[in-house]
């Protein structure tokens, strides 16, 4: 199914949705006038597929209709931003969450609390208070560069369950998350000693 036929009239709302939100972040670099590197490396942004909607809604016991989609569903529009270094997530969060476009719905830090697999990264999910999604409730992930590298891997190696390695592949794939967010540490730290110095 295309996404014109699921979403039919709400597609454009969405898509306008998208651009308003990446729109929004970019101000935060002209608000946040650049030192040294830059906070926001990119971002990236999708409306979820019908396909993977509707799975997600049946499997949460839903009926996979549109309607359901729009009131169940926070991650149907969804932004990733792709930070330098830690801190900077934490401003970007900070800033997205005292702007009075939105109302917070929910803020998972999984970087203060990683998950257990070793997946960190700041979730927010925000209802839009005005505009044209105006009610519409979007998610937002915020994360590290280096991070991001790994969720992306990770994503990708679906290894299979009840395999011999299985065990040892979640166990490798963890002590390498956790060397990233270790090695996340060190870079802030070489980049907080230069900022001292100047
Ligand atoms: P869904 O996973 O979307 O059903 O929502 P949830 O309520 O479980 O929220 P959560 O914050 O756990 O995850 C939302 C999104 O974060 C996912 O759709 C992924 O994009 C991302 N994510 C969460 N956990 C992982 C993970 O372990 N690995 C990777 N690569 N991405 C993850
Ligand atoms: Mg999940």
């Amino acid at each position: 199914m295309t996404y014109e036929e699921y979403y039919g009239d709400m597609l454009p709302v969405l898509k306008q949705t998208e651009k308003y939100l990446l729109d929004l972040i970019n101000k935060f670099q002209t608000e946040n006038p650049l030192e040294g590197v830059e906070p926001i490396i990119y971002c990236t942004s999708r409306i979820k597929a019908p396909e993977s909607l509707k799975t997600k809604l049946e499997l949460n016991g839903y009926s996979a209709d549109r309607e359901t989609a729009l009131r169940e569903m926070h991650d149907i529009v969804g932004i990733r931003v792709i930070c330098s270094f830690a801190d900077d997530v934490y401003d970007v969060v900070n800033w997205l969450c005292g702007r009075e476009e939105f109302e917070v719905v929910t803020q998972k830090d999984y970087i203060a609390r990683p998950k257990p697999n070793g997946y960190r990264s700041y979730h927010l999910i925000l209802n839009l208070k005005e505009g044209a999604g105006k009610g519409l409730k979007v998610e937002i992930q915020v994360r590290t560069i280096a991070t991001d590298f790994w969720a992306a891997l990770e994503h990708q190696i679906k290894y299979k369950h009840d395999v011999k390695n299985e065990k040892m592949i979640r166990e490798e794939l963890k002590r390498c998350a956790d060397e990233i967010a270790s090695v996340d540490m060190s870079m802030q730290t070489i980049r907080d000693i230069i900022r001292e110095e100047s």
